[in-house]
């Protein structure tokens, strides 16, 4: 078994606690904490992942997502910490009042070309041609693809399991609910929990991909993950559940009574989810588990993205 090396970026242990909301108990991993502005679940895979991009005296880090990509900002600012220049490829437009995300990518020098649609379907193309240029002129770029989702970033995942049982005995949960934009998140579950041998059920809340699509790209990465790295372990298909159905306004949408249980949610607790992710993988985890008293059975992480909130403000403010 090969254990890949990282570099530290995270503030972890993140917490595990219980809250009340509606007068039912439930367990909230807050991977929000793990930094003001490598907030969110992207850092722990960004921490293989840059490791890997210094190991190779790369100048430039290149990678992909939404205009309010989370996982854009915070490889941005991961490679800033690390002295290597960010290029990244967003899908949107560019925006000169940029807020959330967008704006920490300004803020923090990102070189940024704007897709439309169309173009960002074949991105991988454009990140390879624009990496040959930039080659030609001997500079090292190292490509990180879509939500740092590579066998090598979900490590950040694996080894948040492990986190995850120093803090609670693991045998007498079911299951983990999270949001599932690439997939790494869940495969780095899937693969940490059967490396432990444990028969933890992970629930993926699919905010960008079909049910379909979605479970392919885990499954692809939590094997490809036991095969690279020689794990001694298999993964078991029946523990991934895909929840689906939460994000069909579309990826960059989010519908009003979605925005409502956010509200509430803040108003009761003081937390605050975003309108991607979070917010979406929320809606679901309330409806299955919180609402049938099954929180304490089965742990909601949340995977920051607060920024995005700042980029949806006048929904926010509207409901
Ligand atoms: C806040 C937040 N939560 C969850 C996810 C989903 O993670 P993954 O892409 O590993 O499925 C993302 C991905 O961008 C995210 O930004």
């Amino acid at each position: 078994m090969i254990i890949p090396k990282k570099i530290l970026l995270a503030n972890i242990p993140t917490p595990l606690q219980t809250i009340k909301f509606e007068g039912k108990n439930f367990l909230i991993k807050r991977d929000d904490l793990t930094g003001v502005e490598l907030s969110g679940n992207k850092v722990r895979k960004l921490e293989y992942l840059i490791y890997q991009a210094k190991k190779e005296k790369s100048d430039y880090v290149f990678t992909d997502g939404g205009d309010q990509s989370n996982h854009a900002r915070a490889t941005v600012i991961a490679a800033a910490s690390t002295g290597i220049k960010s290029k990244l490829f967003l899908w949107g437009k560019d925006k000169p009042d940029a807020d959330g995300n967008l704006f920490l990518d300004k803020f923090y020098g990102a070189e940024i070309s704007f897709l439309n649609r169309k173009e960002f379907s074949r991105v991988n193309e454009i990140m390879f041609e624009e990496r040959a240029k930039l080659i030609k002129k001997g500079k090292k770029v190292y490509v990180i693809p879509e939500g740092g989702s590579t066998t090598l970033g979900i490590w950040g995942y694996i080894s948040f399991i492990e986190e995850l049982r120093k803090q609670i005995d693991l045998r007498k949960i079911d299951g983990i609910t999270i949001a599932a934009g690439s997939g790494g998140t869940a495969a780095g579950l899937l693969v940490g929990a059967a490396l432990l041998k444990l028969n933890l059920k992970i629930f993926a809340v699919n905010v960008l991909y079909s049910k379909q699509e979605i479970k392919r790209k885990i499954f692809n990465l939590a094997e490809g993950c036991v095969l690279d790295f020689k794990l001694p372990c298999s993964i078991n298909k029946d523990n991934l559940i895909i929840l689906d159905g939460y994000s069909s306004e579309g990826y960059k949408k989010i519908t009003e009574d979605k925005l409502r249980l956010i509200k509430h949610f803040a108003d009761s607790t003081g937390l605050l989810l975003d309108p991607a992710y979070t917010g979406k993988a929320f809606s679901a985890y309330y409806e299955y588990f919180i609402t049938k008293n099954k929180g304490m059975k089965n742990i909601f992480v949340h995977t920051g993205g607060i920024f995005g909130a700042f980029g949806r403000r006048k929904e926010y403010l509207r409901v």
